[in-house]
């Protein structure tokens, strides 16, 4: 066996189609054999109809862990590679945001001497700085997997915007079960009460889910930190924490950039308000 097998990871963004790169679409169609996992039928429509050798990777909600389901979609993409075929990896949104088995392919397929690529795509978060007026660049942000910053705490920052994801499977291991309502209820718990350990309960974050068709608006629902555990969400749900206020200015520093002029401006809490 020759090292001709070949590997690119795509995503199709959110909204398939719209928010799919050229680059991506381009990818799909020509790769000899494409193997997807994406949100909706619809999708998987779409992937079929860009290219008829595409097959859906396995989901199986039988009580697999996740961490299972990932590492037999790296097995399934690298037996293709090992075949010697171009093979083009598709899963939603940005394909190296949260999604384990986009990068570990890469990783596998190189460490086994292929040429292997990730191209980027649209993520949610990209969704979310359009929809919610959110820009990182002004003042920072921060970024977590909700259990990871539950399971391994970290200092975090109430001058900067926070952002958790997968708020719906806090605890679980394995696929998002809309039905094991204690289990998520207990999860927002835990998180809600860190949360408000350095936030008043009354500050209003956002319950964020960005539009997965173009026809359907964004849900962009407001509530308190205090009444998190409440809040009813779902496997696309991400949570935005505003800051509390602007990080003070540090008067010694400006004076040694000699930025004398620099003074605060107002508080742009009201970006976050869609
Ligand atoms: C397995 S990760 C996949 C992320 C995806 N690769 C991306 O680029 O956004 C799933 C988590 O991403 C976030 N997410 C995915 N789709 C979303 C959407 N439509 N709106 C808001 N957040 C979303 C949520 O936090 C969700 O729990």
């Amino acid at each position: 066996m020759g090292n001709e097998g070949s590997l690119l990871v795509v995503g199709t963004g959110i909204q398939w189609g719209g928010q799919t790169t050229i680059a991506a679409r381009h990818a799909i169609e020509k790769a000899e054999r494409v193997l997807f996992v994406v949100a909706d039928p619809w999708a998987s429509q779409w992937v079929l109809s860009l290219n008829p050798r595409a097959e859906q990777l396995p989901y199986p909600l039988d009580g697999r862990p996740r961490r299972q389901i990932y590492s037999d979609m790296v097995e399934r993409i690298l037996s293709e590679v090992r075949l010697g075929r171009q093979v083009c990896a598709v899963f939603y949104g940005h394909p190296g945001f949260l999604t384990f088995p986009g990068h570990e392919a890469v990783r596998r397929a190189r460490s086994e001497g292929f040429s292997a690529r990730m191209l980027p795509g649209v993520s949610s978060l990209d969704c979310l700085i359009a929809d919610l007026g959110l820009d990182p660049g002004h003042d920072g942000w921060q970024v977590f997997e909700a259990t990871s910053f539950l399971t391994r705490p970290r200092q975090f920052d109430i001058h900067t915007s926070l952002i958790l994801c997968q708020i719906g499977g806090i605890g679980n291991l394995g696929p998002f079960d809309p039905s094991d309502r204690e289990r998520i209820r207990r999860g927002l718990s835990a998180l809600g009460e860190l949360l408000c350990s350095q936030f008043p309960a009354t500050h209003e974050a956002v319950i964020y889910e960005a539009s997965v068709h173009p026809v359907d608006p964004p849900r962009i629902e407001r509530i308190t930190l205090g009444r998190l555990e409440e809040t009813s969400v779902s496997e696309l749900s991400t949570l935005h924490v505003p800051p509390l206020e602007r990080a003070p200015l540090d008067a010694r520093m400006i004076a040694r950039l000699g930025m004398a002029a620099l003074t605060d401006e107002p508080d742009r809490k009201h970006l976050s308000r869609a």
